[in-house]
């Protein structure tokens, strides 16, 4: 009689879900009122702000309208409009309208209102500021991958990184921000987490391994990356918009694109020789990298000895302050040791994060400082004339990690660690690994992790 239960209860299951997903077999299907509004940049942020957002096929011409915000609610006199380039994407699911507009001749430090459509659905009007002047200080969030469980998990890190710090000029994504490139639910996922703070605060974003996948013998970016975002083209010939340089105040944000110089000689050495072009030619005071793969990796054995030497000596030769990665599923940060593991006046200071929920193991490897694992974790990172704050926080809201780089007069940095004194490091290990792991590998991992203490003495 249980059995027979059972079996009616799973045919049941069975029954209602394949009729569920058989009515809504796309989750986020689009239609003719605009989504997936994102900020981004193509060119300078105190000029400029491009804008990309989604529809149905329904709607072949749209366009941004711009003003000053202004407290009145009253409809503004003056109102800019600008016409969108269309494109269509076809994926998995759908086929949809993707449109971009850059809004360009705008004044710095200002604050804007915009809204997108077609004259007959439009979205709300956002509001964004301007980049000011260099010497303002700024601010902004940056998370390590996403990946997995984006609706279900990665909600939390970018709602409450937000909640953290609402006044943050915008975000920066270390790549894999999705798991598969070619689902378009995936990439749903992605734009419910982030929601309207998308449409307010821009994104930076390098591309990870995920927005890859590969057709015969071709590695393809996804097809979602350029209809989605607006990124510079100012990289080496054929890494549009994966390879870039923006210059935010008195800092150079680039991006360096690791899962193409991974699978091509010739795109790492045109990425090394474009990288050397862009740091000997670079005005600004501060400069911080992005690119997914890490320079020193924090979790098992993984290395990307190809990457770090087409890249490392160049951050050491140009003074590069900071390198933002991800990839490996755990939180580290430390510096090149090669000088010394007291020298701290000299090199980039390498952070590796996960924002989303997939977790790896910590490999405690001797360039490390400070750890974390299974831990989701955003970051708060404000510059202001010779001094760049950086603080780490847990998901719940928590400040996990800091440090403080005070630039000096010859360009080398004074680092000051601003870790909460005292505080255990987070080194967990993920119940996926635990249930796998042999007593002896629980011991070996606990007495790395001692030998890493002792280190740090
Ligand atoms: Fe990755």
């Amino acid at each position: 009689m249980k059995t027979l239960f059972f079996s009616l209860f799973l045919t049941f299951n069975f029954l209602y879900f394949s009729t569920l997903s058989g009515q809504n077999p796309d989750p986020y299907p689009p239609t003719p009122s605009p989504d997936r509004i994102v900020l981004s940049w193509v060119a300078d942020p105190g000029h400029t702000q491009a804008v990309s957002w989604r529809t149905s096929t329904d709607v072949e011409r749209a366009w941004g309208e711009i003003t000053l915000a202004d407290a009145s609610p009253d409809f503004p006199n003056r109102i800019d409009t600008v016409v969108a380039e269309t494109r269509l994407l076809q994926t998995d699911l759908n086929t949809a309208h993707y449109h971009s507009v850059n809004f360009t001749g705008l004044d710095p430090g200002k604050m804007y209102m915009y809204r997108v459509g077609n004259g007959i659905q439009y979205s709300e009007w956002f509001q964004f500021k301007t980049a000011d002047k260099k010497s303002q200080g700024f601010s902004f969030l940056y998370f390590g991958d996403a990946q997995n469980d984006l609706k279900s998990m990665w909600s939390r890190a970018i709602r409450q990184g937000y909640s953290t710090a609402p006044n943050i000029d915008f975000m920066l994504h270390a790549g894999d921000l999705i798991n598969r490139p070619t689902r378009d639910n995936e990439w749903g996922e992605w734009f419910y987490a982030g929601g309207w703070i998308f449409g307010m605060k821009a994104s930076i974003a390098t591309p990870g391994n995920h927005e890859y996948y590969s057709e015969g013998d071709q590695y393809l970016l996804a097809n979602h990356w350029k209809p989605s975002f607006a990124f510079p083209e100012n990289g080496p010939e054929g890494h549009e918009e994966t390879v870039y340089f923006l210059d935010y105040q008195n800092t150079r944000f680039i991006s360096l694109n690791t899962p193409m110089a991974k699978s091509s000689p010739a795109s790492l050495e045109a990425q090394k020789a474009w990288l050397d072009a862009t740091l000997r030619e670079n005005p600004n005071k501060w400069t911080i990298v992005t690119l997914h793969h890490p320079i020193y990796s924090t979790a098992g054995t993984r290395d990307n000895p190809e990457i770090r030497e087409a890249f490392q000596p160049l951050f050491e030769q140009y003074h590069v302050d900071l390198v933002l990665q991800g990839h490996d599923h755990t939180y580290g940060r430390g510096f090149n040791k090669q000088y010394g593991s007291g020298f701290k006046d000299r090199g980039p200071v390498y952070v590796v994060s996960v924002s989303g929920p997939k977790m790896y193991t910590l490999n405690f490897d001797p360039w490390l400082d400070y750890t974390a694992s299974n831990t989701q974790l955003y970051q708060i990172i404000s510059v202001k004339d010779n001094q760049l704050v950086y603080d780490a926080y847990t998901v719940t809201g928590d400040r996990y990690d800091g440090f403080i780089l005070k630039k000096q007069k010859n360009g080398n940095n004074r680092f000051l660690d601003t870790a909460p004194y005292g505080q255990e490091e987070r080194i967990e290990i993920p119940a996926v690994y635990r249930s796998r792991m042999s007593p002896e590998d629980i011991q070996l991992y606990r007495k790395k992790f001692q030998t890493y203490k002792d280190r740090k003495k």
